[in-house]
Order: structure tokens, then C-alpha cells, then sequence
């Protein structure tokens, strides 16, 4: 696992999209794995820009995001597909039709499950998938406890994750506690992985990731198994590390 410590949020996002811009230069039709989440969203701002400048394209580009409230339809303003085309999709060339998130209205979820396990294979497996990290140590919606090896599957979100997210919705609004997720395992096949972190509240999960035990009490630490991922963080993230 490579780390990258940089000054500040703004450092983090920059480098990150830049990640993400040689992808795509070198790439064009590559298979992005996106994530939602306050974290991606200055990286997604950078990509917005160098697509309106033409130094990349998105034409060619498939996605697959993580995760998705189950219950949500994605017309949903909560809804991570609402999220994707508010913040990226609506603002770049890329045809939405090759861009997909988790149906949180399926009928059958748990079919609709393997159906998106499928579609990534179909895809040709993702080449860069993005992540954000809870404070929990959780990937996608993997919480702690998630299977090392899962894949795509419905998941129960913990009190905490509820808690961290109740920010995103009014008082009196509905607020799943239920996602469909992208499991650990899948997130490990992607060719590469690219995790953000900033601020200090991020810190106790980045020291678990990085210097504790590979554990599914830190889902993130399975990323010590993959052979090509970066861990791009501030330093209030990386401030307890040794
Ligand atoms: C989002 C996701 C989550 C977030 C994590 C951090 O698709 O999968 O794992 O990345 O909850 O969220 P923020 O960035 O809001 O701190």
C-alpha cells in the first residue's frame, strides 16, 4: 500500500484527480469505480474542469459506483445515483447510460445484487475505483465485520455510519438503514484503488488501515492485500500514524 500524505483537503483532492485525469489519458475507455460521500467531491469538481477544458473525456468511460440506500429510487434527492449526476455525471460528456449505481428500488435486491456483479464483469472488471473511508474503518457500505472475501450484496448500516450521515437528511426525512454494496472482495479485484481521507476524524481508521492487524473489524485494512492501491490523505488524517 503506497501512502501519499499531503497538506490539506484541497492537496488531497488535486492529486487525486490527477489520478484519475492520466487514467483517462491513458485510457480512454476505462471502467471507473466511483464512491459518494462529502470526500470525492473537489476531486469530482477537478475532473468536471478538465473535461470542460478537453484535456479528458468521459465518451468512453464506464462506471460502477459502490453503494446505494436500499429503498431509494434514484430520483431520490438522498439517493447516491441523484448524488453521482448532481456532483459529476450531469456536468461531463459521458453517456449515462455506461454509468451505473446500485438500484436501490429493485424488487429483488438480492438478484439485482449478483445482476451488478455481473455488469462489472461484463464491463471487463474496473480499472480505478475511488474510495472514501468511514470513520469506522468502512469501504462502500462494507461495515466492520464485513466479510474480507463479500461481494455485492444488501448490508446494514451500523449506528454510526446512521449517525455520520443523518447530516445528509432533513429532520423529519426517511433515512435508510439499509444499502446495496459493492462487497470488500470485489472492491480488491479492481485493478487499481485509490482511497481519500482528510481530517482528524479520519485518523483513528487511517492508523487502523494502515499499521493495525488485517482485520474485518477495519474492512479498509484489506486494502493491505491489494498490490496497487494509494492511500492519498492530509495530514489530520495521517496524524496518528507512527
Ligand atoms: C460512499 C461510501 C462511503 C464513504 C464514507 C466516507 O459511496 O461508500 O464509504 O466513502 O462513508 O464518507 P465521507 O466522504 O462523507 O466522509
Amino acid at each position: 500500500m503506497q501512502i501519499v500524505i499531503l497538506k490539506n483537503s484541497a492537496e488531497v483532492a488535486e492529486y487525486g484527480a490527477n489520478i484519475f485525469k492520466k487514467q483517462l489519458q491513458s485510457k480512454p475507455d476505462s471502467v471507473l469505480g466511483l464512491a459518494t460521500g462529502s470526500t470525492p467531491v473537489s476531486l469530482y469538481q477537478g475532473l468536471i474542469e478538465a473535461n470542460k477544458l478537453g484535456d479528458i473525456s468521459f465518451k468512453g468511460v464506464t462506471s460502477f459506483n459502490l453503494d446505494e440506500y436500499l429503498g431509494l429510487a434514484g430520483t431520490h434527492p438522498q439517493s447516491y445515483r441523484y448524488f453521482m449526476n448532481e456532483q459529476l455525471f450531469d456536468h461531463i460528456d459521458i453517456d449515462k447510460a455506461n454509468t451505473h449505481v446500485p438500484p436501490g428500488d429493485a424488487e429483488n435486491p438480492i438478484q439485482a445484487c449478483d445482476g451488478y456483479e455481473e455488469q462489472i464483469q461484463a464491463a471487463g472488471g474496473i480499472d480505478i475505483q475511488l474510495l472514501g473511508i468511514g470513520r469506522n474503518g468502512h469501504i462502500g457500505f462494507n461495515e466492520p465485520s464485513s466479510g474480507l472475501m463479500s461481494r455485492t450484496r444488501v448490508k446494514t448500516l451500523t449506528k454510526a455510519t446512521i449517525e455520520d450521515n443523518a447530516r445528509f437528511f432533513k429532520e423529519d426525512e426517511y433515512q435508510p438503514h439499509l444499502s446495496i454494496t459493492m462487497g470488500i472482495g470485489t472492491i480488491l479485484d479492481a485493478k487499481k484503488v485509490v482511497l481519500l481521507a482528510t481530517g482528524e476524524n479520519k485518523a483513528d481508521a487511517i492508523l487502523a488501515t494502515v499499521e493495525g492487524a488485517l482485520t474485518a473489524s477495519c474492512p479498509a485494512s484489506a486494502l493491505q492485500l491489494h498490490k496497487n492501491a494509494v492511500l492519498v490523505i492530509d495530514e489530520a488524517a495521517a496524524s496518528k500514524l507512527s
